[in-house]
């Protein structure tokens, strides 16, 4: 057994596999077209295409995929019983994670980890997450569920779902914008957990279940819903730059800033910061750009620090009218893309991922017998009971 030297925390700096669907050298891109260039040309109905075929579609096979994706767009009926059974305070991450769980058992390819029967299964979850979050949003808010539409896309499909009314044309292309910069980002926390999960042989779905997990937590992609109640802290331009600075001299992080990899800033952030602006403007309230702009100048002159894409990730959604509940799951209705590629690329070649670590326990000792210290055999006697 080698023993291995190299050791850093949080894997900061790992190479920690190979992988061909995005990279963040020389700025973001999914499978050598950079974001940018994505979110200013494509619809997420082609980019989620991309990262699960690799190629960007043809005008034939996009309608081909969005007549499937469109044709998954059902939820077994015991998953509306669960929703209506789930405690009032059931956040809709906790719903989606065990939604997902529960699609498991009612896919027929759950157990089939050939690349074909992934593909299905990546192409059903696509379809069926969006449902899962709106119909468990709904029941928990006492409405009547909305039947998916088979002509939408998938944004228009999920703000139709929410609301019961057809989608502006301009939201539409916002949350668009924001599931395409949403969609891949490399071995970020929740995409190597569903690597890791599917490495062991496992299946597609568990891979998912696991990462929508991973995305939970606030330092990933909990930060978007973070960021709206953080503004409402603030209270508004008045009040922000003293907010930010003793949220700072009290050593607080503020969601929505910094990033693992990105140290000189977040293009992705720059990109929807334009349609957080856009989507204020229609509203006809700046009030928390406003706010924003103040913070960012004092975060970045405090601590050198810039915006991630959940700092204007969450504005963008206020300003659709979108409750912070369903913040991260419109990350997951997204991601799920790239997780699925990333479970079908580890699977094509597979080796488990299996690291070491530092041991920092106590030195080699024996055990002391209980009879030793006056308990009797340690074996074959029952311990006493206490209280
Ligand atoms: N607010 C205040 N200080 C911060 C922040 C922040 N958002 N981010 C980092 N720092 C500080 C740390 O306190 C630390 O300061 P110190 O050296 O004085 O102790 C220093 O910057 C380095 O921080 P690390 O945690 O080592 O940086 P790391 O690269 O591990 O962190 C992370 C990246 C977790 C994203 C961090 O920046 C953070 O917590 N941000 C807020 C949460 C967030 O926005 N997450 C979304 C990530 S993007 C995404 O998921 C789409």
């Amino acid at each position: 057994m080698s023993s291995p030297e190299i050791y850093s925390p949080g894997l900061e700096g790992v190479l920690a596999g190979e992988t061909a669907i995005s990279t963040v050298s020389d700025g973001l891109s999914y499978r050598g077209y950079s974001v940018g260039d994505l979110a200013e040309k494509c619809s997420f109905d082609e980019v989620a295409y991309l990262l699960l075929h690799n190629e960007l579609p043809t005008p034939r096979q996009l309608a081909e995929f969005q007549a499937r994706v469109a044709a998954g767009r059902r939820l077994p009926d015991p998953l509306h019983s669960l929703f209506k059974s789930l405690p009032r305070w059931t956040s809709s991450m906790d719903a989606l994670r065990t939604a997902v769980s529960i699609l498991a058992h009612f896919d027929q390819d759950t157990s089939d980890n050939s690349h074909d029967a992934n593909l299905r299964k990546a192409e059903r979850l696509l379809a069926q997450v969006p449902l899962a979050v709106a119909d468990h949003y709904r029941i928990s808010k006492g409405l009547q569920t909305v039947p998916a539409r088979k002509d939408l896309s998938h944004a228009a499909n999920f703000l139709y779902m929410l609301n019961g009314s057809e989608p502006n044309p301009a939201a539409v292309r916002a949350l668009d914008v924001s599931l395409i910069l949403y969609a891949e980002h490399e071995f970020n926390a929740s995409a190597f957990t569903a690597r890791v999960v599917c490495s062991t042989e496992s299946d597609l779905h568990s891979s998912i279940v696991a990462a929508i997990g991973a995305l939970k937590g606030r330092l990933h992609g909990g930060a978007n819903e973070e960021v709206m109640e953080l503004l409402q802290k603030a209270g508004g331009p008045e009040g922000a730059e003293k907010w930010v600075r003793e949220a700072l001299a009290r050593k607080e992080r503020i969601m929505g800033f910094g990033h693992r990899v990105y140290k000189a800033g977040d293009e992705r952030a720059r990109i929807l910061k334009v349609h957080a602006r856009k989507a204020a403007e229609a509203a006809g309230n700046l009030r928390w750009e406003e706010t924003a702009d103040i913070i960012e100048r004092v975060v970045l002159a405090e601590k050198g620090l810039h915006p991630n894409l959940d700092w204007p990730a969450g504005r963008l959604y206020h300003c659709l009218n979108l409750e912070i509940p369903l913040y991260t799951p419109i990350f997951v209705m997204s991601r799920v893309a790239g997780w699925s590629a990333h479970v079908i690329e580890q699977l094509g070649h597979n080796r488990l991922i299996r690291p070491r670590a530092r041991y920092t326990g106590p030195a080699r000792r024996s055990v002391k017998p209980l009879a030793e210290l006056g308990w009797g055999s340690r074996l074959g006697r029952r311990l006493p009971i206490f209280g």
